[in-house]
């Protein structure tokens, strides 16, 4: 067992807001409010390091709102990055500021599949050895497959059929080897069916609490915090022997993305069956 702190990438909201419409949460008439997206951003890094993560973080870029949204720089595997390649041209330009932040600090990075769009851990996420990842709405599906044999693992491609779920890290969350959060509902009957086969326990979000971002959780150790709004999930997770906390994070979901997406896990996911 390692014992190794938990280490992850977040990135300060000082040039957030919400400047162009990207996904169906987005509205520029709908602004965050600054001060308060601060805090809760503070908040929510509090309780990461509470939960006893060591936190890096990427500097903010003017121009580049979205760069807070960390979990989609890259997928992390061992010491090798996959670069994303954002689906929009308003967050291509976010590729640069995490390839270098990722070289500089020891990661050997590797560019996705050319010509394809890959949107880093928001849409690629390990349970146990197997990659679970979303295609269709940001990133493809054919890129995911190469991706999985540049690296070596298995990848089960998930088809996104609501653009509200629009990363596979807004509907599913995996919270160790073979146990993992869903909203099923985000997800095709064929996708449900494998999500069914490949994980052995499968906790099912509510659409009510799924909208709230529930299954947007960052897991670290037995703790899982996740945006307010979520006591069913919550529930289930103590019965199932997890510490989940709540902390509010309204002003990150008027760009459409919560806990999870404002962090990148640069050490392997508690679930990840690669993590020594
Ligand atoms: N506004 C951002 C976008 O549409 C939010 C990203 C949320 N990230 C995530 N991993 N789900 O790309």
């Amino acid at each position: 067992m390692s014992v190794a702190r938990p280490h992850l990438l977040m990135c300060p909201p000082d040039r957030y807001g919400i400047e162009y419409e990207i996904n169906p949460w987005m509205s520029t008439e709908r602004q965050a409010d600054h001060a308060l997206a601060g805090q809760q951003w503070r908040s929510l890094r509090q309780h990461l390091v509470d939960s006893g993560a060591r936190i890096s973080e990427v500097s903010p870029v003017d121009g580049l709102p979205d760069l807070v949204f960390t979990a989609n720089a890259a997928l992390i595997y061992r010491q090798q990055a996959v670069l994303a390649r954002f689906k929009h041209e308003q967050r291509q330009g976010e590729e640069p500021y995490f390839e270098r932040w990722l070289t500089a600090h020891g990661w050997e990075v590797l560019p996705s599949p050319r010509e394809l769009s890959f949107e880093g851990a928001g849409d690629a996420l390990f349970c146990g050895d197997t990659l679970f990842a979303g295609y269709r709405m940001r990133s493809d599906a054919s890129g995911l497959q190469q991706i999985g044999e540049l690296l070596g693992v298995r990848v089960l491609p998930l088809e996104l059929v609501d653009p509200y779920y629009y990363h596979i890290d807004t509907c599913f969350c995996p919270l160790a080897p073979g146990h993992a959060i869903y909203f099923p509902g985000a997800f095709d009957e064929y996708g449900q069916k494998v999500l069914q086969e490949h994980v052995d326990k499968l906790i099912d979000v509510a659409e009510d609490e799924a909208r709230s971002f529930a299954c947007n959780a960052v897991v670290v150790g037995t703790t899982v915090v996740t945006n307010t709004g979520c006591p069913q999930l919550h529930d289930q997770l103590r019965d199932a022997g997890y510490q989940p906390i709540e902390t509010p994070l309204s002003e990150f979901v008027k760009a459409g993305g919560s806990a999870k997406c404002l962090t990148l896990r640069l050490d392997g996911e508690e679930a990840a069956g690669w993590k020594s």
